[in-house]
């Protein structure tokens, strides 16, 4: 159907190793149900065991390794007892969202039958949009510094960066992916009331960029009216687009309306697809319960749906969300849940389960 397609496998740490199995199962599920050709090469690094081997977390030559991939599958890394987070995230992780321009940040937020939102009353149907967050400039830049410090004179400065360029290509992401969803529906968070300068600049890129989708319709909220109206009335929401620290909020906020963390995915995308983009669950390694073959791998394995999506098969994306969401709509009961999500079930059972699923409804 389509050229053979090459997926970077980095499982990473703790449960990253148990729920990627998980991830390439269903994918490799997929791919035999829609007739994909999709090829899987796995690597050690990114891990705490590869740097206690090589003193660093990734080869020296990861980036041109990395290039010649369509699309990079990962699971989740840090062990902080045995390499510090800042070491093992900005050694890794921030080296490829960075390295490969990765600059969209997208989270899906939508309630899964049987996982209970911990807002009252909504139920799967109510709570269904994306938030697109800018990931490379805007409030997370290293333009400032400390003046006199130690003494009664300190002053400190760090300026938010707000690129036409930048802004602008994550404006056209966002209201593209509005433009394909039937609500055709776009948010954008600002605060021009009190951030006077760069937001009102914000607010006219907006205006401006939505003149090119017409059919899109587009409204703003204030960031902390918005943040109220996301556990309000999630229901208001299709595509939600918002600045680096806005989206950092937004994007953990909104998951978390959903329920459990272990369900959730995210895509760390470079739409000019010069390089290759990530998907990840959201949640990290968890060496809480690492080991013991009980995490949650339907973050993984959505993530994996993003990831069909990005590459063309919008057919089998949709698949595996419709798999994940008839097992979990059986209940604990008919399908082998995991303990976070009320079960009894094992990791490697509820992927089963999804595939299994998947290959049944097509
Ligand atoms: P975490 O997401 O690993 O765990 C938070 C809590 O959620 C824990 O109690 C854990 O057991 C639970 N949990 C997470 N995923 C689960 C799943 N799939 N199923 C069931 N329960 C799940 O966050 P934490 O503990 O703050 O960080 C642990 C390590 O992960 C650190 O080294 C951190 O830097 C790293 N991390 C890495 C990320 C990444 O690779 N993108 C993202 C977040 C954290
Ligand atoms: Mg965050």
């Amino acid at each position: 159907m389509t050229g053979r397609q090459r997926i970077a496998v980095i499982a990473g740490d703790g449960i990253g190793t148990e729920v990627m199995p998980e991830g390439v199962r269903v994918l490799r599920a997929a791919a035999d149900v829609f007739g994909l050709s999709l090829e899987f090469t796995e690597f050690d690094f990114a891990s705490a065991e590869y740097y206690e081997r090589h003193g660093d977390m990734l080869p020296e030559d990861w980036f041109e390794t990395l290039s010649a991939f369509d699309a990079i599958y990962f699971g989740a890394v840090g062990w902080p007892d045995r390499v510090p987070d800042h070491i093992s995230l900005w050694g890794s992780l921030l080296k490829f969202r960075r390295g490969f321009d990765q600059y969209v940040n997208l989270r899906p937020c939508r309630l899964m039958p049987g996982i209970p939102s911990p807002l009252a009353g909504r139920e799967p149907g109510d709570i269904d949009f994306y938030v697109v967050r800018e990931n490379t400039e805007g409030e997370y830049s290293s333009v400032g510094g400390i003046m006199f410090e130690g003494t009664d004179r300190e002053v400190v400065l760090q300026e938010t960066v707000m690129s036409r360029t930048g802004v602008d290509r994550i404006l056209d992401f966002a209201f593209e992916l509005a433009d394909r969803r039937p609500a055709r529906h776009l948010t954008s968070a600002t605060k021009s009331n009190g951030i006077s300068i760069t937001m009102p600049w914000w607010d006219s890129r907006v205006r401006e960029a939505g003149r090119r989708f017409p059919e899109v319709r587009l409204d703003q909220y204030h960031i902390d009216i918005l943040t109220a109206n996301f556990v309000l009335h999630p229901d208001r929401f299709d595509v939600v687009v918002a600045s680096n620290l806005f989206g950092d909020i937004l994007s953990d906020l909104g998951p978390a309306c959903t329920g459990t963390i272990g369900v959730a995915p995210s895509a760390n995308i470079n739409p000019s697809r010069e390089f290759p983009s990530l998907f990840e669950p959201v949640h990290g390694s968890a060496p809480d319960i690492a080991g013991r073959g009980i995490a949650n791998p339907i973050g993984q394995i959505w993530s994996g749906a993003m990831m069909l999506e990005h590459l063309g098969h919008e057919d089998a994306a949709a698949a595996v969300v419709s798999a994940i969401e008839a097992v979990l709509a059986k209940g604990a009961r008919r399908s082998p849940l995991t303990p976070d999500i009320g079960g009894t079930g094992t990791t490697a059972e509820l992927g089963a389960a999804i595939a299994e699923e998947l290959g049944a409804s097509a």
